[in-house]
């Protein structure tokens, strides 16, 4: 791999898996206690909003007990020391990444520790419980939801990630099950700009062919080596 510019990281919930944070898909999965369509779609926040805003008070509460682990770390330090271009994009709505210290990052599925007006569109950053009919701070209504992109919805920043992904000279895959579109779909953007593709997960992914290379094991052992490698070249 020629000596990289400008790279876009994806994350998926095995990053966060070693902090304690279920993933998705897979024993134990997050998905097992809750059917998807029950939870993460608009019409599940139409049929029963006070269970899908309980679904997402419960995970927003449980932030408070975990961690950043190492893969988060290293992926603050090659943020803050990177040269290039470099831009985070997680599929989680956890706030590891931040609290880790990452900052050239955006979260395309939203983020727990948000709440969007479905009114009015602003947004508002929310620690607390959010209850159905939660008046907005900016326009009053009583519409305030949780800031999750659901099953069906349209997710955040993509142009911006377009235009990354066309920059891109690298582009790094970490703790994904490459199931869910759009996200799924970025390697191949990637490759088609001419970016070399790489990916880290525990487990051979649904899009692991498509990756120039594959390497496997936990995100808190490959992150780091492979961020040291990166900013010792
Ligand atoms: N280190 C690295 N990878 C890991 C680890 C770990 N410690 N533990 C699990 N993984 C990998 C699994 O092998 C799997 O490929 O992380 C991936 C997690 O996949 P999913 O549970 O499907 O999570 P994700 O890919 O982020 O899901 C994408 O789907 O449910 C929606 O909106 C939700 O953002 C989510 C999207």
């Amino acid at each position: 791999m020629a000596d990289p510019k400008n790279i876009v990281i994806l994350t998926g919930a095995g990053i966060s898996a070693e902090s304690g944070i279920a993933t998705f898909r897979g024993p134990g999965g997050l998905w097992e206690g809750h059917r998807v369509e029950d939870v993460c779609t608009p019409q599940a926040l139409a049929a029963d909003p006070a269970l899908v805003h309980r679904f997402y008070d419960l995970r927003r509460a449980a932030l408070a007990s975990v961690r950043p682990n190492p893969a988060h770390d290293a992926l603050a330090r090659l943020d803050r020391e990177w040269a290039g271009d470099l831009l985070i994009v997680t599929q989680n709505v956890d706030d590891l990444h931040e609290r880790a210290g990452a900052t050239r990052m955006l979260h395309m599925h939203g983020a727990l520790k948000q709440a969007l007006c479905a009114a009015c569109g602003e947004r508002f950053d929310w620690a607390d419980d959010l209850p159905p009919g939660t008046p907005c701070p900016a326009c009053a209504a009583p519409a305030l939801r949780p800031d999750i992109v659901f099953f069906g919805e349209i997710p955040y920043q993509m142009e911006r990630i377009e235009a990354a992904l066309a920059q891109a000279d690298l582009f790094a895959s970490i703790g994904t099950s490459g199931a869910v579109y759009p996200a799924a779909g970025f390697v191949r953007m990637a490759k088609a700009y001419g970016a070399a593709t790489l990916e880290l997960n525990l487990d051979p992914s649904e899009g692991s062919s498509w990756f120039d290379e594959s390497r496997f094991g936990p995100a808190g052992t490959l992150v780091p080596a492979w961020v040291e490698d990166m900013l010792s070249r």
